[in-house]
């Protein structure tokens, strides 16, 4: 297939990204994702050379700070952040380009101020009018941020340029939530200007999906239910509520705070269609169907198909840490899940019958995001001495960390007698490519400056997994008989209750 140059969507994934130069205003600049992100993040890019020379960025904040003060604190963050180090002389440069708005979020006053500030900024050449809003605050503020922005006709592109923003997690918290958000936004931005973050998709492993499935022609024929027997999904933490988390956390839970989003999207790009382009919409389009082809459950099905459970006081590395409802911010009573299990079928022509397992949980043994697809066993009239309980064929995908792929097969041990064993050919991104990955926001820093919304989450898509979601939480929360909290120890693998859940249908969770 050739990709005709004159359209420059059909590039999509594959092009390098050119950034166009413009204002970069962060709404929540004093905060933590900021200073740890979003920040290291822009100076990782400077330090590629990725980012236009004219590039400017205004942190819009309540605090009373200057341009110069503000400077110095990103300086100090950007040293410890930064994921290839601190170099003075380039932080000088790329400093100079960075400014302070102090403003209340619902002051109508400071946005005019803003647009004044942003006219200055295009009158000196360089940012063309071209405009990228940041909404980084705590959630509540998006519809103030967002109103206040049309108000000051600064939603609007306008000289030529273009006026884009992007919408930082999370995005809603039922699809109630989600669909009054999104009324807001598009009637502030076109959607094809709205750039909804989910990070997952930033980091250079989800993005190989698509290519590891359609550049290769190894894979993809037997990618189906056919010839796969289950898919797993799993993300481990061994992080619990540090440093005050627990006061959102206690409020989302496991399933609200990574299912809906970075799972969901993780599933769809294993069991999507092939896109006919790679046009942000056509990806997008594809991943739509997958999530509108989720079975839906009802209560009962709920209390069948998904786990929910709590940890209770274990030792992560060795080290005591308390139970879930002793963290600080959690309430002792919480009925907030750290962990969730559940067993869904993708009902489309490809998937048919096959279950795909995502499993997510806060203080688990440790950090690793991993999709293993797990293939039917060949007939048995050969080989009857197979390994114990060993699967023939797995292929993993590890998000993170040790980035790379495996498979995992069976041969024969050498020597005079038969004995089977299974091995692994083994693709690791840092001994093929001798390199790291880039930060999940740099890539996404750039593709929003670029114009490419192919990483970034739909309307229909965020609004689609909200349905699957809030079915499960209405099962929890409103149903007449909530099905019960299981209980698993800080620093173990989750509760028995998940491995029975996989264990009805003759499977087991994969070790990590
Ligand atoms: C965030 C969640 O979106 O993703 C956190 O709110 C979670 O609870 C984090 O820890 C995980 O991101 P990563 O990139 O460290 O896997």
């Amino acid at each position: 297939m050739t990709i005709s140059s004159d359209n420059p969507l059909r590039e999509g994934l594959r092009s390098r990204q050119v950034a166009e130069a413009c204002s970069l205003v962060i709404f929540g600049a004093t905060g933590d994702l900021t200073h740890r992100k979003l920040v290291p993040a822009l100076y990782n890019l400077a330090a590629a050379g990725d980012l236009p020379p004219g590039l400017q960025v205004l942190g819009f904040a309540r605090r009373d700070k200057t341009d110069e003060s503000w400077r110095a604190e990103l300086e100090e963050s950007n040293r410890k952040n930064s994921r290839g180090g601190h170099d003075d002389a380039l932080w000088a440069s790329f400093a100079s380009g960075i400014g302070y708005h102090r403003g209340n979020f619902n002051e109508p006053e400071a946005y005019r101020a803003l647009a004044g500030r942003l006219d200055e900024i295009d009158a000196r050449g360089g940012t063309r009018h071209n405009r990228l809003f940041y909404l980084s605050t705590a959630p509540e503020f998006f519809p103030v941020v967002l109103e206040n922005l049309k108000a000051a006709g600064l939603n609007e592109p306008r000289g030529g340029g273009w006026s884009r923003v992007i919408v930082e997690k999370p995005f809603g918290v039922d699809l109630a939530t989600a669909q009054a958000l999104n009324g807001v936004v598009n009637e502030t931005f076109q959607e094809a200007d709205t750039y909804r973050i989910d990070h997952y998709l930033g980091k250079e492993t989800a993005q190989n999906i698509m290519v590891l499935r359609f550049a290769n022609a190894i894979f993809e024929p037997l990618w189906r239910a056919r010839f796969i027997d289950q898919v797993q999904i799993t993300c481990a933490e061994h992080l619990g509520m540090e440093g005050g988390r627990g006061a959102y956390y206690d409020t989302a839970g496991a399933t609200r705070d990574m299912v809906q989003n970075h799972l969901l999207q993780l599933l769809s790009l294993v069991a999507m269609e092939p896109p006919t382009d790679l046009s942000a919409d056509s990806v997008r389009d594809e991943k739509v169907k997958v999530l509108r082809s989720l079975r839906p459950l009802d209560s009962a099905a709920v209390g069948e198909n998904v786990v929910r459970a709590q940890y209770t006081a274990g030792a992560i590395d060795g080290v005591p840490v308390p139970g879930y409802r002793e963290e600080d911010r959690v309430a002792p009573d919480s009925q907030t899940e750290s962990y969730v299990a559940m067993r869904t079928f993708v009902d489309n022509w490809r998937w048919e019958g096959c279950p795909f397992y995502i499993r997510m949980g806060k203080r688990l043994p440790k950090k690793a995001t991993e999709i293993s697809l797990h293939l039917k066993q060949p007939p048995a009239v050969l080989f009857q001495k197979m390994p114990q309980g060993g699967e023939s064929n797995v292929l993993t995908i590890r998000i993170q960390p040790d980035e790379g792929m495996s498979v995992r097969m069976l041969s024969k041990l050498p020597g005079t007698n038969l004995q089977i064993e299974p091995v692994k050919m083994d693709f690791r991104y840092w001994s093929s490519f001798g390199k790291g990955s880039p930060e999940a926001y740099e890539r996404l820093l750039l593709d929003a400056l670029a114009g490419d919304a192919t990483l970034f989450a739909r309307r229909d898509e965020v609004e689609n997994a909200w349905k699957f979601i809030d079915a499960i939480e209405g099962a929890w929360h409103a149903g007449d008989r909530p099905p019960p909290m299981a209980e698993y120890p800080a620093g173990s693998w989750g509760p028995t209750e998940a491995d029975l859940l996989l264990a009805e249908r003759g499977h087991r969770w994969r070790r990590l």
